[in-house]
């Protein structure tokens, strides 16, 4: 892709229906769980975004066998008990969740490796899991700066914890969950605020048995795993962008099929009905112990709402391109709680108010989130993506609803998440 994207449509309305690719969160674990367990796994509906990617050749550097049939991934692992010393850095690219998990998995395997990724997320903290990892009695070093990538890991030994989370994060979660899965004992993860349960479901998925109580999660260590065949659903976290295109261009009316409707994945949805959007919910159903259907999304009036508290884990993702709504809703939105934002792929709270301020919007930022007004008429303008997928398909979806064109700088990091974001942006608008 080059290094600058124009979006300019003559007054487009979208109209249509859409099937976003599949949940990179879950396509993460399919892969992951598909290679701690022992035999073969089929994987439908697998995102071939970046990340994703990433993680798989993370494991072939492990020795398991990962190919295509058709557009099916397979996995055939020899168990975790059996992987390979890789020869090479595990090398997780801009992805969190490779990098997180894996130090998880890595720590309780049998093999020493190191593990690296791009300028992004070396800079972004490693110690919310490599903490809780180091009471489990974690081998995890680093040569340079401690308890950031690169860093080293020693297969261990390791012992089961009751742990008590100090942030929001499925990430964190699901490293400790993977580790206790080696552990000797019963690990425990309690939350404060319900983040993504998408491990949890597929630990299950693949044998495990986990038991749940009030926010409290326990694992067994030692359980094997058996290898299954997973259907990922559409990723609501990709559908959002034009959930929210649709809902901001007037004579719009889109359905997203097969798109995930995990509970603790929906916050988005709940915005959108609060901030007074029209939503169809269909052919509601479950696989591979996800639920997912399709939802119709019509353009409405807009108001301001507040967004914060429980519902931020259930939309994470989808703040920066909520905030770009919010500019076209009538009255003061307000996000709060969402500090986390500050340590995605970029500071997104900051990428999200310096970006759209150049198209003329309103946003206060603080600590915690934004403080946006509308609505505002947006000018065009040239943004950054600073290598955030989110920021990128983000200013390119305010290009729906600007005067002058948008040209997003540095568009290429989209396919992180959404290889053919721009083929489908194309494919829904019409004139
Ligand atoms: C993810 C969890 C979230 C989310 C990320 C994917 C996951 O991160 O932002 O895109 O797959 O577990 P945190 O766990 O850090 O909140």
């Amino acid at each position: 892709m080059s290094q600058q994207k124009t979006v300019s449509f003559e007054r487009p309305v979208l109209r249509g229906t859409l099937q976003v690719p599949g949940d990179k969160s879950i396509s993460h674990r399919a892969v992951m769980l598909g290679s701690i367990a022992k035999g073969k796994t089929t994987i439908a509906g697998f995102l071939d975004g970046e990340d994703c990617l990433s993680t798989i050749e993370m494991f072939r550097k492990l020795g398991v066998k990962i190919t295509r049939e058709g557009t099916d991934v397979v996995v055939e692992s020899p168990g975790i008990a059996n992987w390979q010393t890789p020869t090479e850095a595990l090398d997780a690219g801009n992805s969190g969740t490779t990098a997180r998990l894996m130090l998880g998995i890595l720590s309780g395997s049998s093999v020493t490796s190191e593990m690296c990724g791009d300028q992004y997320l070396s800079k972004r903290p490693m110690k919310r899991v490599t903490d809780p990892l180091g009471l489990m009695g974690a081998n995890i070093t680093s040569e340079g700066q401690a308890d950031y990538l690169p860093l080293t890991i020693k297969g261990a030994t390791l012992q089961a914890i009751d742990y008590d989370m100090p942030v929001a994060s499925a990430q964190v979660k699901s490293a400790v969950l993977l580790a206790g899965l080696q552990a000797q004992g019963v690990t425990s993860v309690t939350e404060q605020v319900v983040s993504r349960d998408h491990t949890e479901r597929m630990l299950m998925q693949f044998g495990a048995n986990v038991k749940q109580s009030g926010k409290t999660i326990y694992l067994q260590g030692g359980q094997q795993l058996t290898g299954t065949d997973v259907v990922v659903p559409g990723d609501i976290s990709s559908a959002a962008f034009f959930m929210v295109a649709a809902a901001m261009v007037e004579g719009s009316n889109v359905t997203f099929e097969k798109v995930g409707l995990n509970q603790t994945r929906t916050g988005i949805l709940d915005v959108l009905e609060s901030m007074g959007v029209h939503i169809n919910i269909l052919d509601e159903q479950g696989l591979s112990g996800e639920r997912y259907g399709s939802v119709q999304i019509k353009h409405s009036e807009l108001r301001a709402t507040e967004i914060g508290g429980d519902l931020i884990p259930r939309l994470i993702d989808e703040l920066p391109v909520l905030a770009l709504l919010a500019t076209q809703a009538e009255g003061q939105t307000v996000i709060k709680d969402a500090e986390e934002l500050r340590v995605k792929e970029t500071d997104r709270i900051e990428a999200v108010a310096t970006e759209l301020r150049k198209l003329g919007a309103i946003i206060e930022t603080t600590e915690d989130g934004m403080i946006i007004t509308g609505p505002i008429p947006l000018t065009g303008g040239t943004l950054q993506s600073y290598g955030d997928h989110r920021i990128g398909m983000m200013a390119a979806i305010a290009g729906l609803i600007t005067s002058d064109p948008v040209h997003i700088d540095n568009p290429s990091c989209i396919a992180i998440s959404y290889p053919h974001f721009f083929e489908d942006l194309s494919s829904l608008v019409k004139h």
